[in-house]
C-alpha cells in the first residue's frame, strides 16, 4: 500500500490516511478533477458546507436514484429522513429524534450485550465470528427493541445488509434485485409486530407524518445503524487488541474517534451558486465534506466529527455507543484472542466508513 491514498474516497480503508486528512485540512478546499469532486477539509469548509441550505443530500430533480425508479426500495429512499430536505425533513427528524431519545442507554446496553452473548455462544470468537458480530449487532439491537422476534433477528441482519448494498451508487441489477426482496421482507414483517412499547411510541409520534412515513425511517434507521454501526463496533475491538481502555466511557470513545475517525466522509450537492469558506462553488457540484480531516484540523475545535454536524447530524449517537458498549462487555465475558485479532485485521468496507475486517474479510 502507498505512503498516501489514491484518493479521498479510498482513504478510509487506508493504513494510516491520517497525514493526507491533515495536509488536507491545512489547505482548506481542493478539487479532485479524477473524481468530480471538490473536497470541504478544514473545519470551516466542511462545517459551512453541512450548515448551508444550497448544499442537498440529493442531487437537485433526482431525490430517488433512478436505478431505484418504481421499486419499494426507491419509495422507502425518498421518504427517508437522511434523503428528504426542508420542508419535510424538520417535521421528520423531530418524531425520528424523539423516537430514539425515549431510550435509556442502559436499556440498550443491556440489549445488545445479551444479544452478543447469545451470537457468540453459537459461535468461535475468532475473526470470522467478530466480523458477523459487528454486522449483525447495530440492526439486530434496535430490532429487537421494536419488538423482532429473537429468532428472526439473524435474518433481519442479512435483509438490512442486502438493502445496504441495494442502495449503493455500485449496486448492480442483481444486487438491487435482492434489495427490493428485502425491502419487501422487512415490511411484511414490520406489519406483523405487536404494536406494543417502543414501536408504539414510534407510531404515535409519526400519527400526522403517516403508515408509509413510518415503515420507511424504521427501515431508515436499521439502515442507518448499519454500515456505520459495524465500523463503531470493530473500531472498539481494534482498539482492545491494542489494551485495554475504557470503553464504558462516551467521552473516551470521542476522543479516540476524533484521532482515528470511523465515518469519514459524506456528500452534498450544490443547489444554487453559492461561496461557502472562500470557495466558490456552482449549483450541480458535488461536494466530499471530509468529517475525519475536519476533525483533525489544527484550526478547528479539535472535536470528532463522525457523527456529522448541523441539520442532518446523527440522532443515533448515543444509541449507537450503547449497542458497542454493549458488544464490548459481552466480549470481556469471554476474552477471545485479542492479540490474533489484532494481527488479521484489515480494512475493508464502504467507502465512507473505516470499516476493520478480522476474518479476512469473510463476514458471514
Ligand atoms: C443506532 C445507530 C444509528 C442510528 C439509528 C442512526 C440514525 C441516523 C439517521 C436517522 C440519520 C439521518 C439524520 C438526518 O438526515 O437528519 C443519521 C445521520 C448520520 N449518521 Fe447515524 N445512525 C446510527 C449510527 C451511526 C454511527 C455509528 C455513525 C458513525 C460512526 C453515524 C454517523 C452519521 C452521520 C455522519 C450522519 C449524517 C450524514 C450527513 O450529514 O450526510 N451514525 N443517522
Amino acid at each position: 500500500m502507498s505512503a498516501w491514498p489514491e484518493h479521498a474516497l479510498a482513504a478510509a480503508s487506508h493504513r494510516d490516511p491520517y497525514p493526507y486528512y491533515l495536509e488536507l485540512a491545512r489547505r482548506g478546499w481542493a478539487r479532485d478533477e479524477g473524481q468530480g469532486l471538490w473536497l470541504a477539509a478544514s473545519h470551516a469548509a466542511a462545517s459551512a458546507v453541512l450548515a448551508s441550505p444550497a448544499c442537498r443530500v440529493r442531487p437537485a430533480g433526482e431525490p430517488v436514484p433512478a436505478a431505484l425508479d418504481g421499486t419499494m426500495q426507491g419509495q422507502m429512499f425518498g421518504r427517508w429522513l437522511r434523503m428528504s430536505e426542508a420542508p419535510i425533513h424538520q417535521p421528520l427528524r423531530a418524531a425520528v429524534a424523539a423516537c430514539l431519545a425515549v431510550l435509556p442507554s442502559e436499556e440498550i446496553q443491556r440489549r445488545a450485550q445479551g444479544l452478543a452473548r447469545r451470537f457468540l455462544a453459537e459461535r468461535q470468537a475468532n475473526g470470522k465470528g467478530l466480523d458477523g458480530l459487528a454486522d449483525f449487532l447495530p440492526a439486530a439491537t434496535l430490532a429487537s427493541l421494536l419488538g423482532w422476534p429473537e429468532r428472526s433477528l439473524l435474518h433481519l441482519s442479512e435483509q438490512v445488509a442486502a438493502l445496504c448494498r441495494a442502495v449503493a451508487a455500485n449496486a448492480n441489477a442483481a444486487e438491487r434485485e435482492a434489495g427490493e426482496a428485502a425491502c419487501q421482507m422487512l415490511n411484511a414483517e414490520l406489519s406483523t409486530l405487536a404494536d406494543a412499547g417502543w414501536l408504539a411510541r414510534w407510531r404515535r409520534a409519526f400519527e400526522v407524518l403517516g403508515e408509509d412515513a413510518l415503515c420507511a425511517n424504521l427501515l431508515g434507521a436499521l439502515f442507518q445503524s448499519r454500515d456505520a454501526g459495524a465500523g463503531l463496533l470493530a473500531a472498539g475491538i481494534a482498539w482492545r487488541c491494542a489494551g485495554p481502555w475504557d470503553w464504558r466511557d462516551d467521552a473516551e470513545w470521542r476522543r479516540r474517534l476524533r484521532a482515528d475517525p470511523v465515518l469519514h466522509h459524506t456528500r452534498r450537492f450544490v443547489a444554487e451558486d453559492v461561496e461557502l469558506a472562500g470557495q466558490r462553488l456552482r449549483a450541480g457540484d458535488q461536494v466530499l465534506v471530509l468529517l475525519a480531516a475536519a476533525a483533525l484540523d489544527p484550526a478547528g475545535p479539535g472535536e470528532a466529527m463522525d457523527f456529522g454536524r448541523g441539520r442532518h447530524a446523527c440522532p443515533g449517537e448515543r444509541q449507537a455507543l450503547a449497542i458497542a458498549r454493549g458488544a464490548l462487555a459481552a466480549l470481556e465475558e469471554i476474552g477471545p484472542d485479542w492479540e490474533a485479532l489484532d494481527g488479521s485485521m484489515v480494512f475493508r468496507g464502504p467507502p465512507n466508513v473505516r470499516m476493520r475486517r478480522f476474518g479476512a474479510g469473510a463476514s458471514k
